[in-house]
């Protein structure tokens, strides 16, 4: 049982969602979603306001996924235009730069016109409704211009993190035929410079990328970079002379707003979709009721929007409420250990939303570079992405938010839209590492490894039993790989891919994922993809690779690498191999630790044993009496274990 810490006072005091109304609105949500969604969707501005709501079917033979079905809006009026006349001088983008002597605010007045003028030079580039346009960008807030830009003519955005290599990029530019990308000349983060236009040339030069027609550059750094006369184009000189009003283009609710790609358990990434009208009711109404959102705060969520976090809850979900969101160009720990507390202070930050990694990172550094600074401003703390250990959760309330700050501790996924567990500020106690309750219309539940429902207290696969209007609606380009990743295993539900638990007091803890999916720093990254990268050296025959415990990242890449016969297993093929998949994927998917393996454990149907590889890399340098790894009967070749064990990588 996790220790429980009672709502802080001042935050009990003040008006919010007190437990009844939780409880309350919770029940009206499954009791009659009809009403309740028709009710939440009046949080957008329509041009026709829906008169459907939901039309879901989970059957895998009929799997469909509409909400708001003959609704007509754009979702760019809600998130801009809609604040002009209330909202007009009030900061929308607070940017900080990675360097501390940069910073700049956009009010809603300056980001509506800065977003008409773009969206003009799209259209004036021939970009229009449906088109796929690539987003391959800093944080800055050209990054969030351009996402609204193209969902201002109904283009579809597909944004690329910055981290991604040319190949990576080039592989998810190939999948969605994208027409355009918008880059900058160099990203800046920590002192460093990102060559992201030199990243988009070469991965131009990769096949499959013939459909981009233009580059678009934003001039970050002023470093001298390659334009190809015709296809690249600056985005200054294009908007320069564009009008400052863009009629917005007209667009169905199931129409899509944007692909992200995100990583499963196999094959190469998959684009997640979703379509405008369900998704922006959900991030707004998730935004303002899971950070108890006020007029007056200055809300910072420190994701990079080349992740759905940066998506629902940098852009859309605080423009659609009238927030100020901080965009962040740098990292936490720049030029030193209290850089985020210090920004903290300097913009009078409210409400902090944040990765378990950055916590545990800085909280190693020790509480000087906290106390160092104010942090009064701060009322509210959030955590995203993985799971949170109760040490960091207490540093974080007790360090950082001095026991004044509830934390909010959201559980959801790219494929969810938004936040679909988490403890509403105000609504219950908090305990640490707990995503507490469902969010209004979601349907938990946990099933065996044989699909039967565990009721009460207990754990297993975590399983969403009815839609929610954030749901993502499919894989693009490949409906059934949609409805074989998520509807198939358990078929009437939709399957996480988590494990949680529930306790006897019936609030939730997410565990981690339950498949071959890896979060490496709050970085989902498919087991799979890192294996066929590694694979594509000539000079490897065979290769697993599994996650292992890591004090700051949460979990760190494994791999187990059989080379060629005849290739010799050196220091340096190590670091080439590691160099590959930097290469071929990005940095973060690295393998932080790499074993020869002269064999993998195999059944006697061939199939690698990754249960046991598991076991054997989180072991570093305990000792386990080898009973430990569990049934061992039906390898082919028992002795590989041991071998594989004795060498393993001590960490
Ligand atoms: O395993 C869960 C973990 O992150 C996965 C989703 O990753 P991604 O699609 O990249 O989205 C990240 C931002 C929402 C989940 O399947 N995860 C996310 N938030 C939490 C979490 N695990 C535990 N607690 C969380 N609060």
């Amino acid at each position: 049982m996790s220790k429980e810490y009672p709502v802080p006072p001042a935050f009990a005091a003040a008006e919010q969602i007190k437990p009844d109304t939780y409880a309350g609105l919770y029940r009206e949500s499954i009791d009659d979603p009809e009403k309740f969604w028709a009710e939440a969707a009046r949080r957008l501005e329509w041009i026709k306001p829906p008169t459907q709501v939901k039309d879901v079917s989970f059957d895998p033979a009929d799997l469909h996924i509409r909400w708001y079905a003959d609704g007509v809006l754009n979702p760019t009026v809600s998130c801009l235009d809609r604040h002009l006349e209330t909202r007009g001088d009030k900061t929308a983008l607070l940017f900080e730069g990675d360097d501390p002597a940069i910073a700049r605010a956009i009010t809603y007045r300056e980001l509506h016109a800065q977003v008409c003028k773009f969206a003009n030079a799209l259209r004036q580039l021939g970009v229009g409704k449906g088109d796929r346009i690539a987003i391959y960008m800093p944080m800055i807030p050209e990054a969030c211009v351009a996402m609204l830009a193209c969902a201002r003519i109904g283009a579809i955005h597909s944004v690329v993190f910055g981290g991604f290599s040319p190949d990576a990029l080039a592989g998810r530019i190939a999948d969605s035929k994208c027409k355009l990308v918008i880059t900058a000349d160099e990203g800046v983060r920590a002192n460093r410079k990102i060559p992201l236009k030199a990243n988009v040339d070469e991965a131009l030069t990769r096949p499959g990328t013939e459909s981009i027609e233009t580059v678009v550059v934003v001039r970050r750094t002023g470093g001298a970079v390659a334009m190809l006369p015709l296809r690249d184009r600056w985005w200054d000189a294009l908007v320069e002379s564009q009008p400052a009003e863009c009629e917005p283009e007209p667009m169905n609710a199931e129409d899509p707003l944007f692909i992200l790609y995100t990583s499963g358990s196999t094959g190469k990434p998959k684009g997640v979709l979703h379509t405008i009208g369900g998704y922006m009711v959900w991030v707004s109404y998730t935004h303002e009721a899971t950070f108890d959102l006020r007029e007056d705060d200055v809300y910072w969520c420190t994701a990079d929007v080349g992740w759905v976090t940066g998506h629902s809850y940098i852009v859309y979900g605080p423009l659609a409420n009238g927030a100020t969101s901080l965009v962040f160009e740098g990292v936490p720990n720049w030029p030193d250990a209290s850089r985020l507390w210090q920004v903290c202070d300097k913009h009078q930050v409210t409400i902090l939303y944040t990765a378990p990694t950055a916590i545990r990172a800085l909280m190693r550094e020790g509480d000087g570079p906290v106390r160092k600074t104010s942090r009064k401003s701060l009322r509210l703390l959030g955590s995203v992405g993985e799971p949170i250990n109760p040490e960091a959760w207490e540093w974080y309330f007790n360090v950082v938010g001095e026991g004044r700050c509830p934390i909010v501790d959201t559980w959801w996924q790219t494929e969810t839209g938004g936040t679909l567990m988490c403890p509403l500020p105000g609504s219950t106690v908090l305990k640490p590492g707990c995503a507490m309750k469902p969010f209004f219309g979601i349907r938990p539940a946990i099933l065996d490894v044989d699909g039967q429902p565990i009721d009460g207290e207990g754990s297993g696969n975590l399983v969403i039993t009815d839609s929610w209007p954030g749901q993502m609606r499919t894989v693009y380009g490949d409906h059934q790989r949609f409805i074989d990743t998520y509807f198939t295993m358990y078929p009437g539900v939709y399957t996480t891919g988590d494990g949680a638990g529930r306790d006897a007091d019936g609030d939730w803890k997410i565990t981690g994922r339950v498949d071959d999916v890896i979060n490496v720093s709050g970085h989902r990254i498919g087991t799979a993809e890192i294996e066929s990268a590694m694979m594509a050296d000539v000079r490897v025959a065979e290769a697993a690779v599994v996650g292992c415990p890591h004090e700051i990242k949460g979990a760190t890449i494994y791999a187990f690498v059989t080379p060629k016969e005849g290739v010799v297993p050196t220091d340096a093929l190590r670091k080439e191999l590691a160099a590959g998949i930097r290469e071929r994927i990005g940095a973060f998917a690295a393998p932080e630790y790499l074993q020869w393996a002269p064999a993998l454990p195999k059944t006697r149907s061939a199939k690698t044993m990754r249960r046991i590889l598991r076991k054997i890399a989180e072991t570093g340098s305990n000792e386990v009496d080898l009973a430990t790894l569990g049934d061992t009967s039906t390898l082919a070749d028992p002795s590989v274990v041991k071998r594989l064990y004795d060498e393993r990588v001590r960490y």
